[in-house]
């Protein structure tokens, strides 16, 4: 599946969200993204690609859509901190090597503090897709990049994030959010992605 499909899946799926229930709408956008993220094509396009930073994250649709589809490359040893999707569906997962992501649930909230707790941890690779919910046990996560090469991880969210939070550790082992503003290093960028059409350009002539 090249990128235009896939654009053209998440917004259907956006289209059709209101009829549909949660874990409909992740089987959607799960077999979706599963088919783009095992593309051999699309995969040596991350492999290709020459990051400007050790986590780069490029809008891969239009800063106008209502949807965002990110791809994020993370250097050796780059993780994320702990946080939320300001409460959109989406789904996760990597067009090149094996990023940990670890899940947490709120357990306690003590002041304008929470406790958290490891919900489940789980290995992004090419087609296996790990999902983005409002639900307690799936909201919150970080990721990182444990591996010596770059890895690159496809990010669908089904409501353009704005703001999320940031979930940063106090010393007494509780955790205090941080408001934090959606950044991209480009947009658009799915627009030098490869595509069915221009492969069977290449193939003619
Ligand atoms: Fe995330």
């Amino acid at each position: 599946m090249d990128v235009t499909a896939l654009i053209d899946a998440v917004s259907r799926t956006k289209s059709q969200a209101d009829e549909l229930t949660h874990q409909e709408v992740i089987d959607q956008l799960s077999a979706a993204l599963a088919k783009f993220t095992t593309s051999a094509e699309n995969q040596r396009f991350a492999e290709e690609y020459r990051p400007s930073g050790n986590y780069t994250r490029l809008l891969l649709n239009s800063l106008q859509d209502p949807y965002q589809i990110v791809l994020v490359f993370w250097g050796p040893g780059k993780g994320s901190p702990i946080h939320d999707h300001d409460d959109t569906t989406g789904v996760v997962s990597a067009l090149t090597g094996a990023t940990k992501e670890i899940k947490y649930a709120v357990t306690r909230h003590v002041g304008a503090c929470v406790e958290l707790a490891e919900a489940s941890e789980f290995t992004i690779a090419p087609g296996r897709i790990t999902p983005i919910l409002p639900e307690d046990d799936k909201r919150l996560h970080l990721m990182v990049n444990e591996g010596t090469c770059w890895a690159a991880t496809v990010h669908v969210y089904l409501t353009a994030i704005d703001r999320y939070r940031q979930y940063e550790a106090t010393p007494g082992g509780a955790f205090r959010t941080a408001e934090t503003r959606l950044w991209f290093d480009e947009w658009g960028v799915g627009r030098r992605m490869p595509t069915g059409a221009v492969r069977a350009r290449s193939r003619k002539g």
